[in-house]
């Protein structure tokens, strides 16, 4: 069986897409056989007392109150007084910090990369939990060492079923509609808002989550018309030197109401603006978030010298990447909210750049005679979008 049907327990991608993707949960048993866990309990803690690593800590007992939670980055003496049992570190976006869980995304191609969120990866010893919760999110929850047991109920949670005055969403009365045991390699998926509830059965549980993140109605309706007020001078005040006499001086008259109305539809909608508002929105830089630069700007020519040198090149896990042709034939890439129009070979490289994120020299070799794709491939670099492994 190939990589992707084992993955997918034997479905083919359209019979998962079709019969679970947002729809219905999925356990597949060793979904990927002879997982070796990339990272150790010891490795995750350590990354949890280091600046710029996203962690939490969540005691459900031994803290102050239940189900307390603590942000990192923490000291290394926080790991040493730690109660035996109850707890749980969750180190997010690890796959910036890790490679191996930057390539475990690969894994997950078949859906596309502009849903993709982030991994997550938790340890947990004995009864360590975060609590029976839904997320807004669709999961794949890895079982990476150890063993967890997963209980889920597929009704979604309301307010009411939730735990007050937490930091955390904790439901008050979950109900185990269907339960597994998860050993190292075995897979659940999760669509939004099935409830869940895992919890360590031993000393070594580590849980991998790769996690799908879709925007909301209100930040697409909302970034959309923000975006088009810069078609608008948006300080001229509305004027009606036509303003005719009317009996009530209550109404807003019928003149009036046609303005407005022409006002806003005059909001730019033409498919162009709103496909290429959405590539830069959904591949642009989260608030909060940031792309580390290189210590040094090259030039096209030694940025080519470098890239022979190292062999390979990644590209940036702090950066989003997408592309698309439009119904006028031209290839649009987006790296981190920035446009590029693609010629040439520029559509073959856009689909390799926003598609892989592993490029070895001897396959880009072929378009790095190319003035402009050079210049791209080293703007991209210099940005920090692009970086060799070493640096
Ligand atoms: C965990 O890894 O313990 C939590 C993952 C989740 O519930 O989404
Ligand atoms: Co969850």
């Amino acid at each position: 069986m190939n990589d992707i049907k084992t993955l997918l327990g034997g479905l083919s991608v359209a019979e998962f897409l079709d019969k679970y993707w947002q729809k219905e949960p999925l356990l597949i048993r060793q979904a990927l056989p002879g997982f070796q866990c990339p990272i150790t309990p010891e490795e995750l803690a350590g990354l949890a007392c280091e600046e710029d690593v996203e962690s939490r800590l969540i005691m459900e007992q031994g803290g102050a109150t239940p189900w307390q939670v603590e942000h990192g980055p923490f000291a290394e003496e926080r790991f040493t007084n730690l109660p035996a049992t109850h707890w749980t570190v969750l180190v997010q976006e690890i796959n910036k910090h890790v490679p191996e869980f930057a390539l475990l995304q690969d894994r997950f191609s078949f859906l596309p990369n502009w849903r993709l969120d982030d991994v997550m990866v938790s340890y947990a010893p004995e009864h360590g939990t975060v609590g029976p919760h839904a997320d807004n999110y669709d999961v794949f929850l890895i079982q990476g060492a150890g063993r967890r047991r997963w209980q889920i109920n597929r009704q979604e949670p309301s307010d009411d079923d939730l735990l007050p005055d937490l930091p955390l969403k904790i439901m008050k009365n979950f109900v185990v509609e269907e339960e597994w045991v998860l050993e190292p390699g075995d897979m659940l998926y999760l669509p939004p808002g099935v409830a869940h509830h895992g919890v360590s059965l031993n000393n070594d549980c580590i849980t991998i989550s790769v996690g799908y993140r879709a925007p909301t109605v209100g930040s697409i309706i909302s970034g959309y018309c923000n975006d088009a007020l810069n078609s608008f001078d948006v300080d001229a005040f509305y004027r009606d030197p036509d303003l005719k006499a009317q009996d009530a001086p209550g109404e807003i008259a019928l003149d009036a109401r046609e303005a407005f109305r022409e006002l806003i539809r005059s909001i730019p909608m033409d498919d162009e603006r709103i496909d290429r508002w959405f590539a830069s929105f959904i591949t642009d830089v989260r608030p909060g978030h940031y792309v580390p630069e290189p210590e040094e700007e090259l030039r096209p020519k030694k940025f080519k010298d470098e890239f022979k040198r190292h062999g390979e090149l990644w590209r940036s896990e702090y950066t989003r990447y997408a592309h698309y042709t439009d119904a006028a034939g031209v290839t649009r890439l987006y790296v981190a909210g920035e446009e590029y129009e693609m010629y040439g070979d520029g559509p073959k490289v856009a689909r390799m750049l926003a598609g892989q994120r592993v490029f070895r020299y001897k396959e880009l070799l072929p378009y790095l005679d190319d003035k402009d794709l050079l210049e791209l491939l080293t703007d991209l670099y210099n940005l920090g979008a692009l970086y060799f492994p070493e640096d």
